[in-house]
């Protein structure tokens, strides 16, 4: 099933110049992350030596080698945020999803990550949601804007979005 979906890929790019990058886009995309067999299918599908796919792979931060969380959390480390508490609200998103930033939780549901600015240090402390943007946190209120994510996906498995 996985090489049929991954030879689909390989297939709609097939003497495509410089494939490798929309193909390993596209293979994330398919599979949530980028297993060690995916890799070598991708170097054999595209007749690349497999050091090349891994050099590429590594190389930018948007590809991931293991499996990542259906939703994913930043919470702002930067000095804005830092100043504002940011450290103590990481601290309570860690302990609320049991995970530890870098990781997923355990059902799969968060990728808890950290980032140096989101862009919004007027938020501070910021965190964002997928695509919802959060600002003010409190230790209090990281609970509650990943309780909306849980809440939704049991109700319709549909996200509601930001506030
Ligand atoms: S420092 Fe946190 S949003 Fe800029």
């Amino acid at each position: 099933m996985e090489d049929e979906r991954l030879n689909s890929v390989l297939e709609k790019y097939r003497g495509v110049p410089g494939a490798l990058i929309p193909v390993l886009q596209e293979a994330q995309d398919t599979f949530g992350y980028l297993a060690p067999e995916t890799l070598k299918g991708i170097a054999e599908g595209l007749r690349i030596p497999f050091s090349h796919v891994y050099g590429v792979v590594t190389f930018y931060a948007q590809f991931y080698l293991k499996p990542r969380g259906k939703h994913t959390i930043k919470v702002c480390q930067g000095t804005a945020c830092h100043v504002k508490g940011s450290a103590r609200v990481l601290q309570a998103m860690e302990d609320h999803l049991d995970a530890e930033a870098g990781n997923c939780t355990k059902d799969m549901q968060f990728q808890l990550e950290t980032v140096a600015c989101l862009g919004t240090c007027f938020l501070a402390p910021a965190v964002m949601i997928d695509k919802d943007y959060y600002g003010t946190q409190t230790p209090k209120t990281v609970r509650k804007i990943t309780r909306k994510y849980s809440k939704a996906e049991k109700e319709n498995g549909i996200s509601e979005t930001g506030e």
